[in-house]
């Protein structure tokens, strides 16, 4: 099935994704053309609706443009990072469990991962009910790029495209599911990219996030006070459902891991 988008410069206007865009195992070259003119290129099955250069405002989220971050990323932080952050074993595998158990996706819904990096929730969303249509949506370039590196081994079909989360190309209704893993701490505008979510999200839909809460042991705010320099940001418990109530969520639950917490929203 194509995907339709919503133009990232005129609200008004779609753009309709050929379904071969998300057949990975394939490359595809090309454009989508709006009704005004307007051109997007889609280069190795991604679709550019962002630039490079507009990508990044902080020092954080410019570390991910940087091709060695998104060729290690997986292999040697994602895999580890949780049992790091919260001092807790927790495997890639209990992740993808508690990802699969709290948003049980089904027979045609729809499914987006929001900075995706190397797209880990939607390839094992899109892989547990291959009759989803699943996007992974990133600014980075390099970091799509390996998720369709690893998609593609996986034979996995994603819809991989490139954009920002403060302007998510869809119309609202759009997604039954919205996952969205360490990337709240790193967006410049949180409110706007939750009000984004929710605006994109069905009203019976389940949003599964992943985020960092702020430490309470001294030499973890050491830590993270310096990452704030670099634009990170972290909450309390309270102040993170107070924020996500403000962008018009449910808390349906919260669990947690040290400093970090699982929750999912609807
Ligand atoms: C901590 S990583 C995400 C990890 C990934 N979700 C996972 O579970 O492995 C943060 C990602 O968010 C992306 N990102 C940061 N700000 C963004 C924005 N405004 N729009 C889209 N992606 C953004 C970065 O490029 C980076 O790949």
């Amino acid at each position: 099935m194509s995907l339709e988008l919503r133009a990232p410069h005129n609200e008004r206007l779609s753009l309709e994704l050929p379904v071969e865009t998300a057949q990975l195992g394939t490359p595809f070259n090309g454009s989508i053309c709006a009704a005004d003119g307007r051109t997007f290129f889609i280069e190795h099955n991604i679709i550019r609706l962002a630039e490079n250069r507009q990508s990044f405002d902080t020092l954080a989220q410019r570390s991910n443009h940087i091709s060695i971050t998104a060729q290690l990323y997986e292999a040697l932080w994602r895999r580890h990072s949780i049992s790091l952050l919260s001092g807790e074993s927790f495997s890639l595998n209990e992740e993808k469990k508690l990802l699969l158990d709290w948003t049980g996706p089904i027979s045609g819904e729809t499914i987006l991962d929001v900075g995706c990096s190397t797209a880990f929730y939607a390839r094992n969303l899109q892989g547990y009910e291959p009759e989803t249509q699943t996007v992974a949506l990133d600014l980075s370039f390099p970091m799509l790029q390996k998720a369709r590196e690893k998609a593609v081994t996986e034979k996995i079909d994603l819809f991989l495209i490139q954009a920002n989360a403060q302007q998510i190309p869809f119309f609202n209704d759009t997604f039954d599911i919205v996952a969205m893993g360490g990337t709240l701490n790193e967006v410049s505008n949180t409110i706007q990219v939750l009000t984004e979510i929710r605006r994109v999200l069905r009203s019976n839909g389940r949003f599964f996030i992943m985020y960092l809460l702020k430490s309470t042991q001294w030499l973890g705010r050491v830590a993270q006070e310096s990452s704030s320099l670099a634009g990170l940001h972290f909450w309390t418990y309270k102040e993170s459902k107070k924020l996500f109530e403000r962008a018009g969520f449910t808390v349906d639950r919260i669990e947690t891991k040290g400093i970090v917490a699982f929750a999912l929203l609807s």
